[in-house]
């Protein structure tokens, strides 16, 4: 039996993956008009260039030209948003538009002529041991399979051929910035293959957009902005994939005054400093540095450093992996807040995780954290990605343990004053209206 894992639209296309009896998820892409009105635009061009004796036109005005062709000769009038995104994907990337567009699709992956398979970050976000799974997206023969290697090749600037057979490039950034690997059926046991990483989008960092794609409650960020406006520290918690890094990167850039001195601590940089701030970025390099053959620059040294320059108010840890969380604790105690992305499907699981090797946090220090949000992906009105749940870790000396106080739970629709009457650490004092006019004043003069 066939079981619908989740559905949803991308543009005009209806996107649906299943899970067969064997367990294996299959990427369905329904979007049958669209590609209909494609063909028939096609068609169009290949009369257009025939009539015209090769004629200098360019691509888009060719488009432009089959569609009115197209219109004219239908009958049926055909709908507005079906001709727009049938347009785009054949000045586009065609047939994978939808995978290009599909913002849950992470790595796309074709080998030879036959099915496209996809990196799904839902499914590898619930079912750690998926990987790619197959699309109904077919490359027909291998004549397809070399006009779209050529196509990605000629979108990112670059000739593939025997006498260059491998290609690592990146697509145009109005096209999304996309990496591209492209190996030549020569050197490929006569099958070539096509690799698409996609980029992370960075476009949508505001708060503002968060809460109106229902990412979060208004009522939370009000929340999160008194913490952070007390110097609290919060902990974001989810998979990979359920946005840590865009709602840290969020709260960044909205919620914390400019004037405050900022120190960003990153693997890999995700998270520019505004420009104009006085925010400082370390990153660890790529190769390894030591200091006289002892020191490694990992994430735990540069905190440290942040640490010590006494000037910092905030630090802020991308992702954190290891031991830097001690050091971060460290700075919770020394009055600085503190931001930071862990990993983990649960608060729970990533107590748990935080408490134990490599990283070994007591109790205690854990509950510093002010606030665990967690992330996850929500199946409702499609797929979605959401805040899930919010707790306080409060320290018991009894048990020596951590204790979760829930204060917000996905889907309920607690007010600002009711989220902050249920936390017990840090005292109701009534910040809620300086909170409100800051984060009033932030977003006016984002604007
Ligand atoms: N609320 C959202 N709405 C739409 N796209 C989102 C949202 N949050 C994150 N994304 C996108 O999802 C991808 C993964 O997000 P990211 O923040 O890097 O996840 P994580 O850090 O949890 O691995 C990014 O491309 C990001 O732009
Ligand atoms: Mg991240």
């Amino acid at each position: 039996m066939t079981e619908i894992i989740v559905e949803y639209r991308v543009g005009t296309a209806k996107v649906t993956i299943t899970k067969d009896a064997e367990g294996s998820f299959q990427y369905i892409v329904r979007e049958q008009e669209v590609e209909d009105v494609r063909k028939e635009i096609r068609k169009n061009i290949e009369v257009i260039i025939m009539g015209s004796e090769g004629s200098g036109n360019d691509m888009y005005s060719l488009v432009k030209t089959a569609i009115r062709l197209l219109k004219m000769r239908k009958k049926r009038k055909l709908p507005e948003a079906n001709v727009a995104y049938a347009f785009r994907k054949e000045l586009k990337y065609k047939k994978l538009q939808v995978l290009i567009d599909d913002p849950h699709v992470e790595d796309i992956s074709i080998v030879g002529p036959g099915n496209v398979w996809v990196r799904h970050s839902y499914i590898v976000s619930r079912n750690p041991q998926a990987d790619y799974i197959k699309t109904n997206i077919v490359l027909k023969d291998m004549f397809e399979f070399l006009e779209y290697m050529n196509l990605f090749a000629e979108k990112a600037g670059k000739l593939i051929s025997r006498a260059t057979p491998i290609i690592d490039a990146n697509l145009p950034e109005s096209d999304g910035g996309h990496r591209i690997h492209l190996v030549h059926p020569d050197i490929a046991d006569g099958k070539g293959e096509i690799v698409i990483r996609k980029k992370k989008s960075s476009t949508l960092v505001r708060v503002k957009e968060l809460v109106s794609n229902g990412m979060l409650t208004r009522d939370i960020v009000l929340l999160l902005q008194d913490i952070i406006m007390k110097r609290g520290s919060i902990l974001i918690v989810g998979p990979p994939g359920s946005g840590k890094t865009t709602l840290l990167r969020a709260i960044l850039y909205d919620l914390i005054p400019r004037d405050w001195k900022v120190a960003i601590i990153e693997d890999t940089p995700e998270i520019d400093p505004p420009q104009g701030s006085c925010w400082v970025r370390y990153v660890t390099p790529m190769y390894r540095i030591t200091n006289g053959g002892s020191i490694e620059f990992d994430q735990m040294t540069l905190t440290k450093a942040a640490l010590r320059s006494s000037v910092n108010r905030f630090i802020v840890i991308g992702e954190t992996r290891g031991a830097e969380a001690r050091v971060l604790v460290q700075a919770m105690n020394m009055g600085m807040g503190g931001l930071t992305t862990f990993h983990g499907g649960s608060a729970e699981e990533a107590i748990m995780r935080l408490t134990s090797p490599p990283i070994n946090l007591t109790a205690q220090q854990v509950a510093m954290f002010n606030l665990i949000v967690t992330l996850n992906y929500v199946v409702e009105n499609g797929l979605r990605r959401a805040v899930v749940a919010i707790d306080e870790p409060i320290y018991d000396k009894d048990e020596d343990s951590v204790v979760l106080n829930n204060i917000y739970e996905y889907g309920e629709n607690a007010t600002y004053d009711i989220l902050l009457s249920r936390l017990q650490k840090i005292s109701g004092v009534n910040l809620s209206k300086s909170a409100v006019n800051l984060y009033a004043k932030v977003n006016k003069a984002r604007r």
